[in-house]
């Protein structure tokens, strides 16, 4: 395998961590670059079901390393309670396979209650965030006063640092007429957390470049998805970092020469968990796919928007990325659909876009051009290669390809592991 950038090439969610450890088969090194525990990957490994938020999806294959870049920010609380929950499973981690950035800044109980009081403030202009502190921590660490993971190794000088930042927050919150943060609690826990976390420390953009030096196989695992990129995204509501395959350099400390591939994944329809505009929404799609139990958030338990499969987005996030292949997930979620619709461009006014525009009160009023296509009325679930699939499925799927131009080489038909066709 090449060293490989997997991004989320919609709105989050698109299957990344059921296709990165398909991957991670093949591979030795998984990098988590960006995002916190807002993310939630699932993987399904023998019927077990396990979420992953900070830790690479890496981490169920046995002998495999994990990192967690510098570019990730960091609730120690919850990155101690997911080791915590993967050791109940069964699950091996140790610093023999898990490494944790120095530089990632850290999320802070602070944090957590800003982000939950400006979101209440903004009140029906909310971005919907998942609560996790993710805003208030990336602002921190723009404005250069937020607490890095390397603070926890001096943990008197670290445990003073909080206390002030606690301190400063509940000053703010009172502003704004939150509840304020309960410092001791807070913080007896957070010091506890740190003490799990602590062994983990290295400098890990030496490790990782150690690795590529001898020859080893890095996977980069986006979290989030393109249209939740702080730049590229359908801004405000957007998450806080770079969730495109750039974003995977900055936040490893990996230069983009040493990539060999970037793979976008997508879910065979669309979803959205939060606010913002989605041109290709469709209720009854969202009630059908609910109804099958399908589309609730891994982090949030919220019940995710759903819409047709948007080719503009997609193919914009290609460039945006610079897309080689794609992998395609839930097509099984299609597989009673009489028909099936793709957005293949825009109408905005009298024109016609192929490529989604920047503004968004624009992009709420573009109306999708579908082109429509007969679905295969067949399970999926248990194909093993592209030849099992139905041929009206994998006329779609060629077909979504084609529209994002980039190459279809893995398709997903199911939650768990062996539900995978590689092309
Ligand atoms: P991620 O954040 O991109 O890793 O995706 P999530 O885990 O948040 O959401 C994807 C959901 O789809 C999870 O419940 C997965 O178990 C599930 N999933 C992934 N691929 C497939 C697939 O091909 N078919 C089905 N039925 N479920 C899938
Ligand atoms: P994975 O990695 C889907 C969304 C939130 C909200 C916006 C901002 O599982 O694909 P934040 O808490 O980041 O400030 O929220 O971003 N969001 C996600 N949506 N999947 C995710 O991660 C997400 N992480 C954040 O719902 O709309
Ligand atoms: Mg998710």
């Amino acid at each position: 395998m090449a060293n490989t950038i997997l991004v989320g090439a919609q709105w989050g969610d698109e299957g990344k961590g059921k296709i990165i450890d398909f991957l991670t088969e093949k591979a030795d090194l998984v990098v988590r670059s960006q995002g916190g525990n807002n993310a939630g990957h699932t993987v399904i490994v023998a019927g077990k079901k396990y979420v992953l938020h900070l830790i690479p999806s890496g981490i169920l294959r046995p002998g495999k390393m994990c990192v967690i870049g510098n570019g990730v920010v960091i609730d120690a609380v919850s990155l101690a309670g997911e080791i915590e929950g993967l050791r109940k499973q069964g699950i091996r981690v140790t610093p023999k396979n898990l490494m944790i950035s120095d530089c990632a800044h850290l999320t802070l109980p602070s944090h957590r209650a800003l982000d939950r009081a400006k979101e209440v403030a903004k009140g029906k202009g909310k971005i919907g965030t998942t609560g996790r502190g993710i805003g208030p921590t990336y602002s921190e660490k723009a404005a250069r006063t937020g607490l890095r993971t390397g603070e926890l190794l001096n943990p008197a000088r670290f445990a003073k640092r909080l206390h002030d930042r606690l301190t400063e927050a509940n000053a703010q919150l009172k502003t704004m007429g939150a509840a304020p943060i309960n410092i001791a609690a807070e913080s007896k826990a957070y010091l506890a957390a740190a003490k799990v976390i602590a062994p983990f420390l290295a400098n890990t953009v030496v490790f990782i470049h150690e690795m590529l030096d001898g020859k080893t196989d890095v996977l980069f695992e986006g979290a989030q998805g393109t249209f939740l990129d702080i730049d590229h995204g359908t801004y405000p509501y957007v998450t806080s970092s770079n969730t495109t395959a750039g974003g995977a350099c900055t936040g490893s400390g990996v230069g983009p020469n040493r990539i060999d591939k970037v793979l976008g994944t997508i879910k065979a329809y669309t979803t959205r968990v939060g606010e913002g505009p989605f041109p290709t929404e469709n209720e009854a799609l969202g009630e059908f796919l609910h109804g099958l139990g399908r589309e609730f958030g891994a982090t949030t338990g919220r019940a995710r928007r759903c819409g047709w499969f948007d080719a503009v987005c997609v193919r914009y996030a290609g460039i945006v990325n610079g897309i080689d292949e794609l992998a395609v997930t839930n097509v099984d979620g299609l597989d009673t659909m009489e028909t099936i619709n793709v957005c293949v461009a825009y109408k905005l006014g009298k024109k016609r876009l192929d490529y989604p525009p920047t503004d968004i009160d624009a992009l709420a009023q573009c109306e999708p051009i579908y082109q429509t296509f007969p679905g295969w009325k067949k399970d999926t679930t248990a194909a093993k290669k592209w030849s099992d699939l139905p041929p009206k499925c994998r006329t779609y799927l060629q077909a979504i390809a084609k529209l994002c131009r980039a190459k279809l080489s893995i398709v997903s038909v199911g939650p768990g592991r062996e539900q995978t066709i590689l092309l």
